[in-house]
């Protein structure tokens, strides 16, 4: 398959997203495309899930336009969310990987294919028929991950994808994304790790209460972001 989200870019302009009176998202506007990993830091509250629910299409905008290269209902379709508890814990390992090809009507055999090779990807294999519940919190992340993958989608979306991991699971969950990476996917992941935005940012997008403080391409970000609430994030002071 070719490299397709390097056409397929995103481009929001002067984007509020509003809820209950509530200012989530004030005046966004930035362009996201090509295979870069970007990467969305800021904290807590500062509106980073809402910005890629956005992105993905799940949060409308109040003011401004959002829009992929292509109509975004269908570039929704080829797009992939992991969301913090994503799998279908009563059903069986395997089970959880073959959903998503099951709604793309992928003919069996060539699922079954796929599935074998994602639960070697995670290390699942030998435990595809246990119900996903049983399977520790890093074999979950990972299984997520990886049913969010196996259709091969044009951008990932992953919030907060190592919560609560230790750094075995940490560094196998990064490995994963980084095939992911290299089969040219857009990845934009969202994380409080400062070392996990390190080891795997192109470029960071800086959120605090709601405004986009700055859009940075990774190594200026961490040698000197360019706003002072990033500065004060990376200095590990409180942000004002
Ligand atoms: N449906 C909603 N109605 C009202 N306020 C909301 C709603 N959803 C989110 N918020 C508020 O919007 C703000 C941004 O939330 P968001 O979840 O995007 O932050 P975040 O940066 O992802 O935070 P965290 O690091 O804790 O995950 C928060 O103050 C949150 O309480
Ligand atoms: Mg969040």
């Amino acid at each position: 398959m070719s490299h397709p989200s390097n056409i397929f870019p995103l481009k929001i302009d002067g984007v509020h997203v509003r809820k209950r009176g509530k200012v989530l998202l004030s005046d966004i506007s930035l362009a996201l495309g090509g295979d870069l990993t970007t990467v969305v830091m800021g904290p807590n509250g500062s509106g980073k899930t809402t910005l890629m629910r956005l992105m993905h299409g799940l949060e409308r905008p109040r003011q401004g336009s959002l829009q992929w290269a292509i109509p975004n209902e269908q570039a929704r379709s080829q797009q992939s969310f992991v969301f913090q508890t994503p799998i279908m814990m009563r059903r069986r390992v395997s089970e959880n990987l073959r959903y998503p090809l099951k709604l793309i009507a992928m003919p069996k055999q060539e699922a079954e294919t796929l599935v074998e090779k994602w639960l070697s990807l995670t290390g699942l294999s030998g435990k595809e028929k246990l119900p996903a519940q049983f399977l520790s919190g890093g074999e979950r992340q990972k299984l997520a991950i990886a049913r969010a993958m196996i259709t091969k989608p044009q951008v990932l979306f992953l919030d907060e994808p190592t919560t609560n991991l230790d750094g075995q699971s940490t560094k196998e969950i990064e490995a994963l994304l980084a095939t992911v990476k290299a089969d040219g996917t857009c990845v934009v992941v969202s994380t409080h790790d400062l070392g996990q935005a390190k080891r795997l940012a192109d470029q960071v997008i800086f959120l605090n209460k709601g405004h986009m403080c700055e859009m940075t391409a990774a190594s200026q970000f961490f040698k000197k972001p360019l706003s002072r609430p990033a500065q004060q994030y990376l200095d590990g002071e409180i942000v004002e």
